[in-house]
């Protein structure tokens, strides 16, 4: 079996992490470029990732996420999240980031500019956020997938109260908007969970080959 499918098969979500191992420096930043590297639609990067260190506002989380514990006692706490707003400047900070690091005139890109912000700013609001909620999960999956491959853990956490989470870590000063938690350590012994089944609908349901 290829390596990715044995990591594949070997992650699961993690309900009791071992509070005592902790995933060193070196590996979270391979993780954090996995979130960074992660693609989205137009490239466009509309999100952001917070590394929660403080204890203090671990338990306030911990408290909002139905009292979960995998978010005090994983090494790592990961808040992944969307912009608040998906604007003309985030779309002009892409088109500038894409002029220096390639190379190419901003004049160039006018008309891929002209594309995003014609396309995207009309939309409805609800439908801005559906977007950029869709690209945080591409990125969280990236995130799992290459955590599995470190034999690394990872818990995807949408039960917890994401308005409050916003509140516990002052995002709307940075214009974020929390989406989904990703704890991030390794698996206690004693999480029985480790053992159980992975189940998943057999390959004949879930594929169609025409
Ligand atoms: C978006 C998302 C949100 C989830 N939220 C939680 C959660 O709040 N708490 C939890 O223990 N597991 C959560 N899970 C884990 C799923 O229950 C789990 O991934 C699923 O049952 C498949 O099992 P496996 O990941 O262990 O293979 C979530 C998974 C995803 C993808």
């Amino acid at each position: 079996m290829s390596h990715i499918i044995e990591a594949l098969n070997w992650r699961y979500a993690v309900k009791t992490f071992d509070p005592t191992k902790k995933v060193n420096e070196t590996d979270i930043h391979d993780l954090k470029e996995a979130l960074r590297l992660a693609p989205s639609s137009y490239g466009l990067q509309p999100w952001g990732f917070v590394d929660v260190q403080d204890k203090g506002l671990r338990e306030r989380i911990r408290e909002i996420s139905a009292n979960q514990a995998q978010v005090t006692d994983a090494s790592h706490l990961l808040v992944l999240c969307r912009l608040a707003d998906i604007t003309e400047d985030h779309i002009k900070a892409h088109i500038k980031s894409i002029s220096v690091q390639r190379n190419v005139p901003e004049e160039n890109l006018a008309g891929f500019q002209a594309n995003m912000i014609n396309t995207l700013l009309p939309k409805p609001k609800k439908d801005q956020e559906a977007w950029m909620d869709r690209q945080v999960y591409i990125a969280l999956g990236f995130l799992m997938a290459a955590a599995a491959q470190k034999g690394i853990d990872t818990c995807p956490m949408e039960g917890f109260k994401p308005a409050e989470c916003d509140t516990i870590l002052g995002l709307d000063e940075r214009g974020l908007k929390s989406v989904v938690l990703c704890p991030v350590g390794y698996r206690s012994d004693s999480d029985r969970f480790a053992s159980v089944k992975k189940v998943r609908f057999a390959a004949d349901k879930v594929f169609v080959t025409k």
